[in-house]
Protein backbone atom coordinates (compact mmCIF):
# COMPACT_ATOMS: atom_id res chain seq x y z
CA UNK A 1 0.00 0.00 0.00
CA UNK A 2 1.58 3.58 -0.52
CA UNK A 3 1.62 5.78 2.20
CA UNK A 4 -0.84 7.95 2.53
CA UNK A 5 0.59 11.84 2.02
CA UNK A 6 2.02 13.59 4.79
CA UNK A 7 2.32 13.85 7.20
CA UNK A 8 2.69 17.22 7.16
CA UNK A 9 5.95 19.20 8.21
CA UNK A 10 4.33 21.87 10.45
CA UNK A 11 5.00 25.51 9.25
CA UNK A 12 7.70 27.44 11.18
CA UNK A 13 5.64 30.89 11.45
CA UNK A 14 8.00 33.61 12.52
CA UNK A 15 6.70 36.95 13.51
CA UNK A 16 9.75 38.91 13.91
CA UNK A 17 8.17 42.26 14.72
CA UNK A 18 7.30 43.57 18.14
CA UNK A 19 3.15 42.70 19.13
CA UNK A 20 2.31 46.49 18.74
CA UNK A 21 4.37 47.07 15.31
CA UNK A 22 1.64 46.96 13.35
CA UNK A 23 -0.57 48.90 15.22
CA UNK A 24 2.58 51.72 15.74
CA UNK A 25 2.82 51.62 12.05
CA UNK A 26 -0.84 51.97 11.30
CA UNK A 27 -0.76 54.95 13.74
CA UNK A 28 1.94 56.88 11.79
CA UNK A 29 0.89 56.54 8.77
CA UNK A 30 -3.05 57.21 9.79
CA UNK A 31 -1.61 60.50 11.64
CA UNK A 32 0.54 61.51 8.49
CA UNK A 33 -2.23 60.36 6.02
CA UNK A 34 -5.32 62.04 7.13
CA UNK A 35 -3.04 65.37 7.96
CA UNK A 36 -2.35 65.89 4.74
CA UNK A 37 -3.39 67.33 1.66
CA UNK A 38 -4.90 65.61 -0.52
CA UNK A 39 -5.55 62.77 2.30
CA UNK A 40 -3.92 59.58 1.27
CA UNK A 41 -3.33 56.08 3.27
CA UNK A 42 -1.33 53.21 2.13
CA UNK A 43 -2.84 50.22 0.65
CA UNK A 44 -1.40 47.34 3.00
CA UNK A 45 -3.61 48.43 5.20
CA UNK A 46 -6.79 47.10 3.60
CA UNK A 47 -5.69 43.61 4.24
CA UNK A 48 -7.19 42.37 7.29
CA UNK A 49 -8.47 38.75 7.58
CA UNK A 50 -11.87 40.27 5.46
CA UNK A 51 -9.50 42.53 3.18
CA UNK A 52 -7.80 38.88 2.21
CA UNK A 53 -10.84 37.26 1.53
CA UNK A 54 -12.35 40.40 -0.37
CA UNK A 55 -9.04 40.64 -2.77
CA UNK A 56 -9.48 36.73 -3.40
CA UNK A 57 -13.11 37.35 -4.58
CA UNK A 58 -11.61 40.19 -6.79
CA UNK A 59 -9.62 37.84 -8.25
CA UNK A 60 -12.45 35.93 -9.53
CA UNK A 61 -14.48 38.33 -11.10
CA UNK A 62 -14.97 38.68 -14.47
CA UNK A 63 -13.68 41.99 -15.09
CA UNK A 64 -10.21 41.48 -12.84
CA UNK A 65 -8.37 40.08 -15.81
CA UNK A 66 -4.43 40.17 -13.89
CA UNK A 67 -4.92 36.79 -12.03
CA UNK A 68 -6.16 35.17 -14.80
CA UNK A 69 -3.63 36.51 -17.36
CA UNK A 70 -0.61 36.11 -15.34
CA UNK A 71 -1.77 32.36 -14.25
CA UNK A 72 -1.95 31.69 -17.96
CA UNK A 73 1.90 32.78 -17.76
CA UNK A 74 2.99 30.49 -15.09
CA UNK A 75 1.01 27.78 -16.96
CA UNK A 76 2.96 28.11 -19.83
CA UNK A 77 6.43 28.84 -18.24
CA UNK A 78 7.02 27.13 -14.61
CA UNK A 79 9.00 24.93 -16.16
CA UNK A 80 10.96 27.25 -18.15
CA UNK A 81 11.30 28.89 -14.98
CA UNK A 82 12.69 26.16 -12.62
CA UNK A 83 15.18 25.07 -15.24
CA UNK A 84 16.39 28.58 -15.73
CA UNK A 85 16.69 29.35 -12.20
CA UNK A 86 17.32 25.88 -10.71
CA UNK A 87 16.17 27.80 -7.72
CA UNK A 88 15.91 25.17 -4.08
CA UNK A 89 14.31 28.32 -2.19
CA UNK A 90 11.23 30.38 -3.55
CA UNK A 91 10.77 33.36 -1.65
CA UNK A 92 7.27 34.85 -2.08
CA UNK A 93 6.41 38.52 -1.16
CA UNK A 94 2.87 39.00 -0.50
CA UNK A 95 1.86 36.15 -1.02
CA UNK A 96 -1.61 36.40 -0.06
CA UNK A 97 -3.20 32.66 -0.83
CA UNK A 98 -0.16 31.41 -2.98
CA UNK A 99 -2.60 30.13 -5.34
CA UNK A 100 -1.16 30.84 -8.55
CA UNK A 101 2.69 29.82 -6.77
CA UNK A 102 1.38 26.48 -7.04
CA UNK A 103 2.13 26.61 -10.51
CA UNK A 104 5.56 27.26 -9.57
CA UNK A 105 6.22 24.94 -6.81
CA UNK A 106 5.14 22.11 -9.08
CA UNK A 107 7.75 22.83 -11.53
CA UNK A 108 10.29 23.18 -9.02
CA UNK A 109 9.17 19.85 -7.41
CA UNK A 110 8.82 17.96 -10.48
CA UNK A 111 12.39 19.06 -11.55
CA UNK A 112 13.43 17.77 -7.95
CA UNK A 113 14.62 21.27 -7.24
CA UNK A 114 12.24 22.68 -4.65
CA UNK A 115 13.91 22.10 -0.38
CA UNK A 116 12.05 25.31 0.97
CA UNK A 117 9.38 27.84 0.39
CA UNK A 118 9.04 31.13 2.41
CA UNK A 119 6.40 33.21 2.20
CA UNK A 120 5.93 36.51 3.66
CA UNK A 121 2.79 38.72 4.07
CA UNK A 122 1.76 41.13 6.67
CA UNK A 123 -1.81 39.34 6.48
CA UNK A 124 -1.25 37.24 9.54
CA UNK A 125 -4.36 35.35 8.56
CA UNK A 126 -3.96 34.92 4.85
CA UNK A 127 0.05 33.50 5.69
CA UNK A 128 -0.99 31.38 8.09
CA UNK A 129 -3.29 29.66 6.00
CA UNK A 130 -1.87 29.80 2.76
CA UNK A 131 1.12 27.91 4.59
CA UNK A 132 -0.29 25.36 6.72
CA UNK A 133 -1.69 23.65 3.16
CA UNK A 134 1.91 24.54 1.04
CA UNK A 135 2.99 22.22 4.07
CA UNK A 136 0.55 19.47 3.29
CA UNK A 137 0.86 19.67 -0.22
CA UNK A 138 4.65 20.16 -0.85
CA UNK A 139 5.69 17.57 2.28
CA UNK A 140 9.60 17.71 0.39
CA UNK A 141 9.68 21.62 1.47
CA UNK A 142 10.69 23.45 4.74
CA UNK A 143 7.90 26.22 4.94
CA UNK A 144 8.78 29.27 6.37
CA UNK A 145 5.81 32.29 6.66
CA UNK A 146 7.19 35.50 8.00
CA UNK A 147 4.52 38.08 8.69
CA UNK A 148 5.94 41.00 8.38
CA UNK A 149 5.91 44.31 5.35
CA UNK A 150 8.45 44.00 2.20
CA UNK A 151 9.17 47.26 2.19
CA UNK A 152 10.85 47.19 5.63
CA UNK A 153 11.73 43.31 6.65
CA UNK A 154 13.24 42.29 3.85
CA UNK A 155 16.40 41.15 6.27
CA UNK A 156 14.22 39.04 7.79
CA UNK A 157 13.73 36.23 5.10
CA UNK A 158 15.50 33.11 5.21
CA UNK A 159 17.02 30.54 3.37
CA UNK A 160 20.07 29.92 0.88
CA UNK A 161 21.15 30.45 -2.47
CA UNK A 162 20.02 29.20 -5.27
CA UNK A 163 17.14 31.37 -3.96
CA UNK A 164 14.23 32.73 -6.26
CA UNK A 165 12.29 35.67 -5.08
CA UNK A 166 8.33 35.27 -6.98
CA UNK A 167 6.89 38.87 -6.68
CA UNK A 168 3.22 38.37 -8.18
CA UNK A 169 -0.01 39.68 -9.00
CA UNK A 170 1.67 43.57 -9.91
CA UNK A 171 1.67 43.98 -6.29
CA UNK A 172 5.07 45.63 -7.01
CA UNK A 173 2.38 48.25 -8.98
CA UNK A 174 0.93 49.48 -5.29
CA UNK A 175 4.04 51.34 -4.68
CA UNK A 176 4.60 55.16 -5.26
CA UNK A 177 7.44 55.46 -7.87
CA UNK A 178 10.07 56.37 -5.39
CA UNK A 179 8.80 53.98 -2.84
CA UNK A 180 9.46 51.29 -6.16
CA UNK A 181 12.92 52.06 -6.30
CA UNK A 182 14.07 51.99 -2.98
CA UNK A 183 11.98 48.42 -2.84
CA UNK A 184 14.04 47.03 -5.71
CA UNK A 185 17.29 48.65 -4.50
CA UNK A 186 16.36 46.85 -0.68
CA UNK A 187 15.52 43.63 -2.28
CA UNK A 188 18.98 43.51 -5.01
CA UNK A 189 20.54 44.29 -1.90
CA UNK A 190 19.74 41.34 0.10
CA UNK A 191 20.03 38.79 -2.98
CA UNK A 192 23.68 37.28 -3.84
CA UNK A 193 24.78 37.64 -7.53
CA UNK A 194 23.26 34.69 -9.58
CA UNK A 195 19.99 35.18 -7.53
CA UNK A 196 16.31 35.54 -9.17
CA UNK A 197 13.52 37.90 -9.01
CA UNK A 198 10.54 36.64 -10.78
CA UNK A 199 8.22 40.05 -11.07
CA UNK A 200 4.44 40.29 -12.35
CA UNK A 201 3.87 43.51 -13.86
CA UNK A 202 0.21 44.32 -14.95
CA UNK A 203 0.28 46.23 -18.45
CA UNK A 204 -0.86 49.45 -19.82
CA UNK A 205 -3.75 49.17 -21.92
CA UNK A 206 -6.85 51.04 -22.80
CA UNK A 207 -8.76 52.96 -20.14
CA UNK A 208 -12.11 50.86 -20.48
CA UNK A 209 -10.59 47.40 -19.64
CA UNK A 210 -8.43 49.27 -16.78
CA UNK A 211 -11.07 50.90 -14.74
CA UNK A 212 -13.76 48.26 -15.24
CA UNK A 213 -11.25 45.91 -13.37
CA UNK A 214 -11.14 48.57 -10.64
CA UNK A 215 -14.91 49.43 -10.18
CA UNK A 216 -16.56 45.96 -11.01
CA UNK A 217 -20.44 45.53 -11.85
CA UNK A 218 -21.08 43.39 -8.54
CA UNK A 219 -19.04 46.19 -6.21
CA UNK A 220 -16.95 43.81 -4.70
CA UNK A 221 -13.92 46.08 -4.97
CA UNK A 222 -15.70 48.93 -3.47
CA UNK A 223 -15.93 46.59 -0.54
CA UNK A 224 -12.38 46.15 -0.43
CA UNK A 225 -11.85 49.37 -0.58
CA UNK A 226 -14.40 50.84 2.08
CA UNK A 227 -12.70 47.65 4.31
CA UNK A 228 -9.65 49.72 5.39
CA UNK A 229 -12.07 52.54 6.80
CA UNK A 230 -13.29 49.17 8.78
CA UNK A 231 -9.66 48.52 10.07
CA UNK A 232 -9.23 51.67 11.29
CA UNK A 233 -12.43 51.65 12.91
CA UNK A 234 -11.70 48.26 14.94
CA UNK A 235 -7.81 49.40 14.98
CA UNK A 236 -7.66 53.09 15.83
CA UNK A 237 -10.90 53.31 17.85
CA UNK A 238 -12.25 55.47 14.97
CA UNK A 239 -15.91 56.26 14.02
CA UNK A 240 -16.09 56.75 10.24
CA UNK A 241 -19.50 56.35 8.56
CA UNK A 242 -18.35 53.65 6.00
CA UNK A 243 -21.49 54.03 3.70
CA UNK A 244 -21.09 57.34 4.07
CA UNK A 245 -17.80 56.76 1.65
CA UNK A 246 -18.45 55.76 -2.20
CA UNK A 247 -15.79 54.09 -4.14
CA UNK A 248 -14.08 56.19 -6.60
CA UNK A 249 -11.26 54.51 -9.48
CA UNK A 250 -9.78 56.68 -12.04
CA UNK A 251 -6.86 56.19 -14.78
CA UNK A 252 -4.49 58.97 -14.56
CA UNK A 253 -2.86 58.87 -18.33
CA UNK A 254 -0.06 60.87 -17.56
CA UNK A 255 1.16 58.72 -13.93
CA UNK A 256 -0.28 55.41 -16.08
CA UNK A 257 -1.78 54.20 -12.71
CA UNK A 258 -5.38 53.72 -11.48
CA UNK A 259 -5.84 55.27 -8.74
CA UNK A 260 -8.26 53.93 -5.99
CA UNK A 261 -10.04 56.84 -3.88
CA UNK A 262 -12.91 57.25 -1.10
CA UNK A 263 -15.34 60.20 -1.87
CA UNK A 264 -17.29 61.45 1.00
CA UNK A 265 -20.59 62.03 0.08
CA UNK A 266 -21.17 64.61 2.66
CA UNK A 267 -19.31 67.07 5.22
CA UNK A 268 -18.48 65.22 8.26
CA UNK A 269 -16.50 64.92 11.09
CA UNK A 270 -14.22 61.80 12.00
CA UNK A 271 -12.90 61.24 15.73
CA UNK A 272 -10.20 58.64 15.64
CA UNK A 273 -9.95 57.96 19.08
CA UNK A 274 -6.79 55.93 19.93
CA UNK A 275 -4.95 58.63 18.40
CA UNK A 276 -6.49 61.50 19.87
CA UNK A 277 -7.20 62.93 16.51
CA UNK A 278 -10.65 64.40 14.41
CA UNK A 279 -10.48 64.92 11.11
CA UNK A 280 -12.64 66.74 8.79
CA UNK A 281 -13.85 65.65 5.09
CA UNK A 282 -16.30 68.05 2.97
CA UNK A 283 -18.76 66.78 0.93
CA UNK A 284 -17.16 65.24 -2.28
CA UNK A 285 -13.25 65.27 -0.60
CA UNK A 286 -11.32 62.47 -1.69
CA UNK A 287 -8.82 59.84 -0.18
CA UNK A 288 -6.88 58.42 -1.71
CA UNK A 289 -6.10 54.39 -0.50
CA UNK A 290 -4.37 52.99 -3.62
CA UNK A 291 -2.48 53.69 -6.55
CA UNK A 292 -1.53 50.63 -8.80
CA UNK A 293 0.46 51.07 -11.67
CA UNK A 294 0.58 50.04 -15.00
CA UNK A 295 3.96 49.19 -16.68
CA UNK A 296 5.70 49.29 -20.21
CA UNK A 297 8.83 46.89 -20.92
CA UNK A 298 11.27 49.56 -21.05
CA UNK A 299 10.19 51.48 -18.16
CA UNK A 300 10.42 48.22 -15.63
CA UNK A 301 13.28 47.15 -17.55
CA UNK A 302 15.10 50.14 -16.74
CA UNK A 303 13.84 50.40 -13.17
CA UNK A 304 15.26 46.55 -12.47
CA UNK A 305 18.50 47.74 -14.07
CA UNK A 306 18.99 50.53 -11.86
CA UNK A 307 18.48 48.74 -8.68
CA UNK A 308 21.45 46.14 -10.05
CA UNK A 309 19.07 43.52 -11.96
CA UNK A 310 19.11 41.96 -15.44
CA UNK A 311 16.26 40.85 -17.49
CA UNK A 312 16.66 37.46 -18.67
CA UNK A 313 13.19 36.46 -19.80
CA UNK A 314 9.93 38.29 -20.69
CA UNK A 315 6.18 36.73 -21.14
CA UNK A 316 3.13 38.22 -21.76
CA UNK A 317 -0.03 36.33 -21.95
CA UNK A 318 -1.37 36.08 -25.46
CA UNK A 319 -3.80 39.10 -25.18
CA UNK A 320 -0.80 41.18 -23.68
CA UNK A 321 -2.44 42.12 -20.72
CA UNK A 322 0.43 41.13 -18.51
CA UNK A 323 3.81 40.25 -17.85
CA UNK A 324 6.14 38.38 -16.19
CA UNK A 325 10.01 39.10 -16.09
CA UNK A 326 12.63 37.18 -14.30
CA UNK A 327 15.68 39.01 -13.74
CA UNK A 328 19.25 37.92 -12.37
CA UNK A 329 20.89 39.83 -9.58
CA UNK A 330 24.14 41.07 -10.66
N1 LIG B 1 0.47 37.51 -4.57
C1 LIG B 1 -0.97 37.28 -4.52
C2 LIG B 1 -1.67 38.28 -3.60
C3 LIG B 1 -1.69 39.70 -4.09
S1 LIG B 1 -2.66 40.73 -3.02
C4 LIG B 1 -1.53 37.34 -5.92
O1 LIG B 1 -0.78 37.62 -6.85
O2 LIG B 1 -2.72 37.09 -6.08
C5 LIG B 1 -1.38 41.64 -2.22
C6 LIG B 1 -0.80 40.85 -1.08
O3 LIG B 1 0.31 41.58 -0.57
C7 LIG B 1 -1.77 40.69 0.10
O4 LIG B 1 -1.72 39.37 0.59
C8 LIG B 1 -1.28 41.69 1.13
O5 LIG B 1 -1.55 41.28 2.46
C9 LIG B 1 0.19 41.75 0.83
N2 LIG B 1 0.82 43.05 1.13
C10 LIG B 1 0.39 44.27 0.76
N3 LIG B 1 1.27 45.22 1.16
C11 LIG B 1 2.26 44.54 1.81
C12 LIG B 1 3.46 44.95 2.44
N4 LIG B 1 3.80 46.24 2.50
N5 LIG B 1 4.26 43.99 2.98
C13 LIG B 1 3.91 42.67 2.93
N6 LIG B 1 2.78 42.23 2.35
C14 LIG B 1 1.97 43.16 1.78
C1 LIG C 1 -2.67 43.50 -4.95
N1 LIG C 1 -2.80 44.47 -6.04
C2 LIG C 1 -1.82 44.18 -7.09
C3 LIG C 1 -4.15 44.68 -6.53
C4 LIG C 1 -4.13 45.64 -7.73
O1 LIG C 1 -4.69 45.27 -8.76
O2 LIG C 1 -3.54 46.71 -7.64
C5 LIG C 1 -5.05 45.22 -5.44
C6 LIG C 1 -6.39 45.59 -5.95
N2 LIG C 1 -6.95 46.77 -5.81
C7 LIG C 1 -8.12 46.77 -6.38
N3 LIG C 1 -8.31 45.60 -6.92
C8 LIG C 1 -7.27 44.84 -6.67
Amino acid sequence: MPEPEGPAVPTTVDVHLPPDHAARSLAADVRAGLAATPKALPPKWFYDARGSELFEAITRLPEYYPTRAEAEILTAHAADIAQVTGAHTLVELGSGSSEKTRLLLDALRDAGLLHRIVALDVSETALREATAALSAEYPMADVRAVVGDFTEHLALVPGEPPRMVAFLGSTIGNLLPDERAKFLGALRGTLLPGEWLLLGTDLVKDESTLVRAYDDSAGVTAEFNRNVLHVLNRELSADFDVDAFEHVAVWDAEREWIEMRLRSVRAQHVTIGALDMAVDFAEGEELRTEVSAKFRREGITEELGAAGFTVHRWWTDPGNRFALSLSRAE
